[in-house]
């Protein structure tokens, strides 16, 4: 049995401690353990409204990590304050989170988040994924425990889910990738006869009770692959459209499973491809059908990956091709470069907003960018120097969440009599306004000491009255409207 194949492709490389980067400005609070990292926004002109949601996750361990509770799923606005932190994992675990994002389901809008770790390869990940509703309460985990996938090294993995899809289609069935260990001859390619390869898959099920309506295995359907690895799948029209990441090529498949269309990124494959439009290691692939016929794809251009052959260090940048099945030709329709250099080994995102932005995951590079009708970066939000990068980055509007738990509040007495309370409500989307209200002095009842605009995460008022005893805060949302308490903090 071996591994030389998957080892080679997964190849991770660990810097020296020396190697590793100075590291970016943390956010602490008052009312919260955890630290945020500083969202620095650069705004030039108009963008698309909405919410962001990306998951800052160290893949490339050689770019450097900051605390694990800033490797977290992140609901944050445009103006780089944060919303919602999400949960965390002991710094011992190896997991990550990805794919954080809203799915709008026919019952409702959801938060879902994808966690887990590597496997025996950095080929791809073994995990779940989490639902989270509007009170930020946990309702459902995708697990696919009893999955009949092999994976070899004994270590017993409690769930099954590949961490490159998580997405809600069409129907309310849900999208997830996931892969086999497979015994399979690779003397054509060069490997040995009994050799070991990744059989990259994926599932369509009813996200609640994993019932599995659909499966697709790329071993099932091209021809001996061992380095075929999704890592992205959309529906596009009855069928699906797949980015298959080490061939930069993108493959159509119709509702059976058939090969369709194979757009190379290189060679073009089944099309004629434009020397501009050409592409490698690209992420997040989408397809849709234009007026005219034609078919838009649309993606995240890597052009670098860290394994043999190690290309040149390449720019990376938003892609869209669009593809005439008549003529069979591939022709640029738009590249999107950063303002910040990006050469990206891996990740990133392409999001188009309703008003023709495109919303853009800079990959491994830590920024995120929107650009124009006109192809004009008009925002870009920074956190990190070289590290960590989000899977992906996702800008939506229609969401909205009051949790469940109350807000939180802390307060300290200054030497001049008068005290700071400081307060927030982790996930809260509707809060404008905060309500104070204190046990002063010798009267034994909280009374209303003052309101203060929302701003930021956290929130601080002073308190000019002297012996302050106890606090409390009240939320409040732009109605004035009264939504939670949190519990009374004595000074
Ligand atoms: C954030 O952006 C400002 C303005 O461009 C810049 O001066 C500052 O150095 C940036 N902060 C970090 C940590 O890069
Ligand atoms: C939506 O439907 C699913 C499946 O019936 C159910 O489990 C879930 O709780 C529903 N969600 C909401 C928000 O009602
Ligand atoms: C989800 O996956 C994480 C990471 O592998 C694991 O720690 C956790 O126990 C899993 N949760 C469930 C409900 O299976
Ligand atoms: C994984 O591969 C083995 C053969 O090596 C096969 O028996 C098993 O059914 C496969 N599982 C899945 C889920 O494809
Ligand atoms: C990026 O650079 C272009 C060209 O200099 C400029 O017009 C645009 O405003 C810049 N965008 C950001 C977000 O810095
Ligand atoms: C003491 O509390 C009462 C309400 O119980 C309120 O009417 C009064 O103004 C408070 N006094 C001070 C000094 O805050």
């Amino acid at each position: 049995m071996t591994f030389s194949i998957l080892n080679l492709l997964g190849g991770l490389t660990l810097a020296a401690a020396s190697m590793l980067p100075q590291s970016w400005p943390s956010v602490s609070y008052k009312t919260e353990p955890f630290t945020s990292p500083l969202l620095n926004v650069t705004r030039t002109g108009p963008t698309a409204p909405g919410l962001i949601w990306f998951s800052p996750a160290v893949f490339f361990p050689q770019q450097g990590g900051p605390p694990t509770s800033e490797l977290s799923p992140f609901l944050v606005t445009q103006e780089g304050e944060v919303v919602f932190h999400g949960p965390n994992y002991p710094a011992s675990q190896p997991d990550f989170f990805a794919n954080f994002r809203p799915q709008m389901f026919s019952n409702g809008t959801i938060l879902s988040y994808y966690l887990g770790q590597f496997g025996p390869s950095m080929e791809q990940a073994l995990g779940n994924v989490t639902f989270l509703d509007s009170n930020l309460m946990v309702t459902n985990t995708i697990c696919l425990a009893d999955y009949p996938s092999y994976i070899p090294g004994g270590k017993d993995y409690p769930c099954k889910v590949d961490l490159h899809e998580s997405r809600r289609l069409s129907n309310d069935r849900f999208l997830v990738t996931t892969h086999n260990f497979t015994q399979t001859d690779l003397s054509a390619v060069g490997g040995p006869k009994d050799g070991w390869v990744t059989d990259s898959q994926f599932l369509v099920i009813n996200p609640y009770t994993e019932e599995i309506y659909f499966k697709w295995s790329s071993l099932d359907h091209l021809d001996k692959l061992p380095y075929f690895h999704i890592n992205s799948v959309d529906e596009f029209e009855n069928g699906y459209v797949i980015s298959a990441r080490h061939f930069s090529s993108v493959v159509f498949i119709d509702e059976h499973g058939e090969v369709t269309y194979r757009l190379g990124g290189v060679d073009g494959q089944d099309f004629k491809l434009d020397p501009a439009a050409t592409f490698g290691y690209q992420h997040d692939v989408h397809a849709r059908r234009e007026t005219d016929g034609s078919i838009m794809v649309t993606m995240y251009d890597d052009e670098n990956y860290d394994v043999p052959p190690i290309s040149e260090d390449k720019r990376s940048s938003a892609l869209s091709v669009r593809l005439d099945t008549k003529d069979m030709t591939a022709k640029l329709d738009r590249r999107l470069f950063s303002n910040d250099t990006v050469q990206a080994i891996g990740l990133g995102s392409w999001q188009d907003q309703p008003n023709g932005h495109v919303f853009v995951g800079d990959a491994t590079f830590p920024s995120m960018s929107e650009f124009d009708e006109n192809n004009k970066e008009v925002w870009n939000m920074r956190y990190g120097f070289t590290g960590p990068g989000s899977f992906r980055a996702y800008k939506f509007t229609d969401w909205k969440s009051t949790p469940s738990y109350p807000p939180k509040v802390f307060a300290e007495s200054l030497q001049d009599g008068s005290a700071v309370v400081h307060m927030s409500w982790n996930g809260a989307t509707e809060v404008a306004s905060w309500r104070v209200l204190a046990v002063v002095g010798s009267n034994a009842t909280f009374v209303d000491v003052g309101t203060v605009k929302k701003s930021g995460f956290e929130t601080s008022y002073t308190v000019n009255r002297e012996g302050v005893k106890e606090v409390m805060v009240m939320a409040l949302d732009a109605d004035g409207k009264h939504l939670s308490t949190s519990v009374a903090f004595s000074l």
